[in-house]
């Protein structure tokens, strides 16, 4: 079986991590027997805007939606672009139009990464933060009355779908299930917030009748920001409404070094539509063109990828690799953020040979 991937580096240092998450892709496809098929696309990015208007052409969501994924750089270049523009009209609508439901960020202390946690070693922290995507506290319902008077007012309100909430506890307590630990945490406020997030708790307790195997608890989302720092070992899959997630799966990463190793994963579980992958961190406009972005952000979505496809052994071969060049250390292989003198080749060739061995 053929799986076709759409290819769309964007901006900056996308472009330099990307032919890096490729070979990677090629290593680990050729070792394993997987037949990957690349499609690069020249959209979505900033200089297509400035040519084009637009960040994406109109029929973009008819040449996308027949691949089995998409493997994303990094989109945004704000002095030529607003980072709103370039971030709605090209990310954001993937994540919407292909109502990409989970955004999932795995959170794992890597050997020769030195965490901002004190005392932390490898081992210590290995956890996902599942987020809810596309509901929640990120709604567009509400509005502006007696704009500029002193009785100003302002609302927003939060929308919880039991479709929505239920769809992604299902993912979490799933992925719980495939787990050593077979542990959720979820992500609460139903001590302030009194409507959405007791509806939330009500959930949480009824999906789980369904993993009696699965041990589950929950922390409001104060004391539990509190917690990632000073207990992460405690967790193991951390599931979240789209407001706490979006805090969580930026802290979980950040306990876990530096941004240029952290990857995600926006999915469309059921397959209806692709799912994106890409790394955590943005175009970084101070380093691009220098040939010194660290790869690994790419390469291990690439791995997330994989294991999306149903490859969980070439994903785990890929993370191998990872762990084992970031273990032996080389300086100059290793890229300046973790310590090295390399370049983003010389560390994406480094783990494309390991791979392949
Ligand atoms: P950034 O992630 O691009 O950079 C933050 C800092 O981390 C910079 O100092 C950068 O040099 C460093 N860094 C990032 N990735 C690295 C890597 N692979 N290796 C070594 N160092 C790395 O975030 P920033 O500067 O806030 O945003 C820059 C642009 O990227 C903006 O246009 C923003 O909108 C966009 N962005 C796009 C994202 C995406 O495509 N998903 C996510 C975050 C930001
Ligand atoms: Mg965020």
């Amino acid at each position: 079986m053929t799986h076709r991937i759409a290819v769309i580096a964007g901006d900056g240092i996308g472009t330099e991590v990307m032919p890096e998450g490729i070979r990677t892709l090629e290593a680990a496809a050729k070792r394993f027997n997987i037949d990957l098929d690349f499609t690069t696309f020249e959209f979505g990015n900033c200089d297509y805007y400035l040519e084009h208007g637009k960040m994406l052409p109109d029929d973009w969501f008819k040449q996308l939606k027949g691949f089995d994924a998409l493997f994303y750089g990094a989109v945004g270049w704000p002095d030529k672009v607003p980072d709103h523009i370039s971030l709605w009209g090209s990310l954001l609508q993937f994540r919407r139009q292909f109502d990409q439901y989970i955004n999932l960020r795995p959170c794992k202390l890597m050997p020769g990464i030195k965490s901002p946690l004190a005392g932390r070693q490898v081992g210590d922290i290995d956890f996902y933060v599942v987020r809810e995507n596309t509901e929640g506290e990120y709604s567009s319902i509400g509005g502006k009355m007696f704009e500029g008077t002193e009785r100003e007012i302002v609302i927003q309100e939060t929308v919880m779908s039991r479709t929505g909430v239920d769809r992604v506890l299902k993912y979490a307590f799933d992925l719980a299930q495939t787990r050593p630990r077979k542990k959720l945490t979820s992500a609460t406020k139903s001590n302030g917030i009194s409507i959405t997030m007791p509806y939330w708790d009500e959930r949480v307790v009824e999906m789980a009748k369904q993993y009696p195997d699965v041990a589950m608890d929950k922390f409001h989302i104060d004391i539990l920001t509190a917690n990632f720092v000073l207990h992460p070992d405690w967790f193991d899959v951390v599931v979240g409404s789209n407001l706490f997630g979006d805090i969580l799966s930026d802290l979980g990463p950040a306990c876990t070094g530096t941004i240029g190793i952290a990857p995600s994963a926006n999915i469309n579980p059921e397959g209806q539509f692709p799912s994106l992958f890409e790394p955590v961190h943005g175009s970084a406009p101070d380093i691009a063109g220098q040939g010194i972005a660290n790869p690994i952000g790419q390469i291990w979505s690439g791995a997330m990828m994989l294991e999306h496809l149903g490859y969980k052994e070439a994903a785990d071969a890929v993370v191998t690799a990872i762990e084992e060049v970031l273990s032996e250390g080389d300086s100059s292989v290793l890229t300046r953020d973790v310590g090295g003198q390399g370049t983003t080749a010389s560390l994406g060739k480094a783990i494309a040979e390991r791979i392949g061995a």
